[in-house]
């Protein structure tokens, strides 16, 4: 499969000046900017920068940013699911999964993260593909919202819609182990109804797993 990607951008007003939201962008691209030490979200900024500019030279993957003129103040990735992880299991190829999305906290409730999202499917190509989100409540800033777990949820299921994720169903252990961990899930309008059938059965794993046991 071609991972055909086209480059958008968009800048507008924030109460903290402008905000450019923009790309997927190369490393090369990345580069050019500094990444903001607040953030933290998932490692120190240091080692997500680093991630970040490894991830972009994947041939699948996306990074989308939002920056100042200088300054990337917030990201999303999309790439393929990590080999160990459940959801590479048949490693479908349209397939991607929404890997992180982080807004530094002067920034947040500005919409720069549902932006992020909506700039990401102005890309027709991404109608290729399923894209999925694994929400955990336990990777959620918690602390440094003041949120609670349930309007925590709220915000990301407000978030995700931007982008058209929307919750769906899975017998994933992790993501059933609480009730606010959610998959989310938009499937591209050209995905082929197979293919739809192989993700339903990738949602539904255990059940899957038990049918052809019991058939084989
Ligand atoms: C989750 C996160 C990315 C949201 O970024 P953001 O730019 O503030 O999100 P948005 O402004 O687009 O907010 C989406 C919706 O939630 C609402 N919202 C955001 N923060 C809120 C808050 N603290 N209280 C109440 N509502 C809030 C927004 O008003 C918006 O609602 P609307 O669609 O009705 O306007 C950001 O809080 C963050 O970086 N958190 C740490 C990392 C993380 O948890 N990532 C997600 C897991 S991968």
């Amino acid at each position: 499969m071609e991972h055909i990607k086209t480059f958008h951008s968009i800048t507008y007003e924030t109460s903290n000046g402008p905000i450019t939201i923009e790309g997927p962008l190369s490393s090369d691209e990345l580069k050019k900017y500094n990444f903001h030490d607040k953030l933290v979200a998932f490692r120190p900024a240091k080692k997500q920068f680093e991630a970040l500019l490894e991830i972009a030279s994947f041939e699948e993957a996306r990074i989308i940013v939002a920056r100042t003129e200088e300054m990337i103040v917030g990201y999303v990735t999309y790439l393929y699911p990590d080999p160990l992880e459940r959801w590479s299991t048949f490693k479908m190829k349209e397939l991607i999964v929404l890997g992180a999305i982080e807004i530094i906290p002067d920034y947040r409730g500005q919409r720069v993260a549902s932006n992020l999202l909506k700039l990401s499917m102005l890309d027709d190509y991404m109608e290729n593909y399923i894209v999925i989100s694994t929400e955990y409540y336990w990777h959620w800033d918690l602390e440094g919202t003041k949120l609670s777990i349930w309007d925590y949820r709220k915000v990301m299921e407000k978030m995700m819609a931007s982008g058209g994720l929307t919750p769906a169903p899975t017998d994933d252990p992790e993501i059933i182990s609480h009730p606010a961990n959610t998959l989310m899930v938009r499937v591209g309008k050209n995905v082929p109804e197979t293919t739809v059938e192989v993700f339903d059965n990738l949602r539904f794993l255990s059940r899957y797993n038990q049918r052809i046991k019991s058939e084989g």
